[in-house]
């Protein structure tokens, strides 16, 4: 892999303290090409423009996936990333299912570690910030006809992170526009997934609403997840989950959540979950808790839950008392090196 070190850091120009998502990128970035069947050209650069053809397909057909990951920071400045290895099978699931080449774990891995070790200044040392990390796989040509084409980039770019979503959230149950259809691509985190929710989503915003809870395509009647997150609900003692299936991110952080939970002797069940029963449960007070998951919003619970014409509030639960803080402690106890970690899923870079 080639190095190619920035001149001068950009890093003075960020103030840690109010660090807003995506306002800075760090001073690196990482890249290697797919050509004639191949892997080539690694390279770490300067953050910086890219050229490409206007008929890459990217462009055109939309083959783009991509990853979202963290590293975080102890007391000591020592640096970690948190398991990173399932972010690289998953582009690489993403990646088959859009017809792309999968990525060398040595390629994937080895750009990652290097890239977060020379921009490892750009890592807030706060407990619940860290530097959002961005592997993506684009297609970089084409001849304008649909097919897949012959030549790929994986890039990883990286950006100091707080909280995703500032407040806790006003979710809508939408029963109209889906994110995801059976035999579709809702499982990767291919673009298009992205884009075609964003008018849904204004549209949700428009009417009071900061995201979308989304429901399965063909009946409108089963809950699927919500935003950039995976959904978990503490209804009736139980945490429940949407059990993830081809229309569901299988989200890392809904893997560790279970596991963390199930640590702590809370049942929990990952499963179908109709629209009905969470209905039922808020109108009897047997729904105490519900909130998302994910890398970027960590852990952010839902205040309002709105089905049709009715909004409904979650009951209140002191904030001492409540499992989601109770799960997103653990969780960042982890990720910033505080606590044991029994499941091995730190790496020390
Ligand atoms: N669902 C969607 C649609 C997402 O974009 C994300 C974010 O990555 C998640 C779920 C949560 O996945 P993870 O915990 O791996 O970040
Ligand atoms: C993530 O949590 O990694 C995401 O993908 C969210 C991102 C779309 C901002």
């Amino acid at each position: 892999m080639k190095i190619d070190r920035a001149l001068d850091s950009r890093i003075n120009e960020i103030d840690f303290d109010q660090i807003s998502f995506g306002s800075h990128y760090s001073d690196h970035m990482f890249r290697s090409e797919f050509t004639n069947g191949k892997w080539t050209n690694s390279i770490i650069e300067p953050f910086g423009k890219i050229r490409f053809s206007p008929i890459s397909l990217v462009f055109h057909y939309g083959q783009a996936v991509f990853e979202g990951m963290k590293a975080y920071k102890d007391k000591n400045n020592e640096v970690f990333l948190f398991r990173p290895k399932e972010n690289f099978k998953r582009i690489n699931r993403s990646a088959k299912r859009l017809e792309m080449p999968s990525i060398p774990e040595e390629i994937f891995m080895n750009g990652l570690k290097k890239l977060i070790d020379i921009d490892r200044n750009w890592i807030p040392k706060y407990y619940g910030k860290s530097l959002y990390i961005r592997p993506f796989l684009i297609a970089t040509n084409g001849v304008l006809s649909a097919k897949p084409s012959k030549n790929y980039m994986f890039m990883i770019i990286s950006t100091p992170a707080d909280s995703y979503y500032k407040y806790p959230l006003k979710v809508k149950i939408e029963e109209k526009y889906s994110r995801s259809a059976s035999g579709g691509v809702g499982f990767t985190k291919a673009a298009g997934n992205y884009a075609s929710s964003f008018y849904p989503t204004r549209l949700a915003n428009e009417n009071g609403f900061d995201q979308i809870l989304w429901t399965d395509s063909s009946t409108h009647t089963m809950i699927e997840e919500s935003g950039t997150m995976n959904v978990f609900f503490l209804l009736k003692k139980k945490l429940i989950t949407p059990k993830a299936n081809d229309n569901i991110l299988s989200g890392i952080t809904c893997k560790s959540i279970i596991d963390l939970a199930k640590m702590d002797n809370i049942s929990v069940e990952e499963r179908d979950l109709s629209v009905s029963e969470l209905i039922e449960g808020l109108k009897n007070g047997e729904l105490k808790e519900a909130f998302g998951c994910g890398t970027a919003a960590v852990i952010n619970y839902f205040e309002i839950i709105n089905y049709r014409k009715t909004n409904f509030r979650l009951p209140y639960i002191p904030e001492n008392k409540r499992i989601s803080l109770r799960l997103k402690k653990m969780l960042l106890d982890i990720q910033h090196n505080l606590s044991e970690d029994p499941f091995r899923w730190r790496m020390h870079i």
